[in-house]
């Protein structure tokens, strides 16, 4: 597996910073905890992992753009590139002692994901994928699920933080798939879910109510694994609308078919 100089550089980034989550992983009473909002965390640990990516990826591209989850959006002068960067995927696991959790950069070039990292410092599991080169878990090349029906299939799914999303159009999504399906899983961190589904693990994903700094990384890596990702309306409007529905080509079509049912009448 050859990786490019800037897949190399943004590996180093997720590294540097994942070492770093790593040594505040389980010190949660030696951080300093805030609320953003309802069920919405973010602590020392989290800035200090941007930080890191920051400098690292912007030392090597100066002129690139910078969108990161914890820090003001920098425009760069480029006008074509732009990092998309979670420092760290899963702060809710993070804060109650649950290794999964992830660092997450991806780079845009005119508005397409070209190069995707997700590293999960816990398991030391490296996600990486460039355009038209494969996705890979550490040397492994990735491939999705060959299931083909939802009564065979794990999908994962994720829970509207409160106050985020609609709760009550969650409940009605998830009983539509839990009727068709093998098992439903929530881990608490999209970017895993969506490298989950690249590796086979997860045969489908649906979120919605998503930042692109969740899933930009996600998306390519199913995407260069043989998969499918949409958002809610089937369409590619992914990191725009900030909902993702992904699997291989038959999962990925059925669960949006599934997931979209009307509400029944009472
Ligand atoms: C969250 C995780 C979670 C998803 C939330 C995200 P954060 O990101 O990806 O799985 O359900 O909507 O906000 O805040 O832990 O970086
Ligand atoms: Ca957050
Ligand atoms: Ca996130
Ligand atoms: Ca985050």
């Amino acid at each position: 597996m050859a990786r490019s100089a800037l897949l190399n550089v943004m590996v180093q980034a997720a590294i540097k910073a994942g070492k770093s989550l790593g040594r505040d992983f389980g010190e949660v009473q030696n951080l300093q905890v805030s609320v953003k909002g309802p069920g919405d965390f973010v602590s020392n640990a989290d800035r200090k992992a941007e930080k890191i990516v920051k400098d690292e990826l912007l030392k090597a591209r100066p002129t690139y753009g910078f969108l990161g989850e914890e820090s003001e959006e920098i425009k760069g002068t480029d006008g074509a590139h732009r990092w998309i960067v979670d420092p760290l995927d899963g702060t809710t696991n993070f804060l109650h002692g649950i290794p999964m959790f992830a660092v997450s950069i991806a780079l845009e070039r005119n508005n397409e994901i070209v190069a995707g990292v997700v590293f999960n410092p816990a398991t030391d599991e490296l996600y990486t994928a460039e355009r038209g080169g494969g996705a890979f878990l550490n040397d492994r090349r990735l491939r999705v699920g060959a299931r083909r029906v939802l009564s065979d299939s794990v999908i994962a799914c994720g829970v509207p933080h409160l106050g985020r999303g609609n709760h009550g159009k969650f409940l009605v999504e998830l009983r539509h798939v839990m009727g068709e399906v093998a098992g439903i899983r929530r881990m608490g961190a999209a970017s895993l879910d969506l490298a989950y589904v690249a590796a086979g693990r997860f045969d489908g994903y649906w979120e919605t109510a998503l930042s692109a700094w969740d899933i930009a990384a996600g998306i390519l890596l199913i995407r260069e694994a043989g998969g499918y990702v949409s958002d809610w309306e089937g369409g590619s409007s992914i990191l725009e609308t900030g909902s993702v529905v992904a699997g291989n080509e038959y999962i990925q079509k059925a669960l949006l078919e599934v997931a979209k049912r009307p509400i029944p009448a009472r």
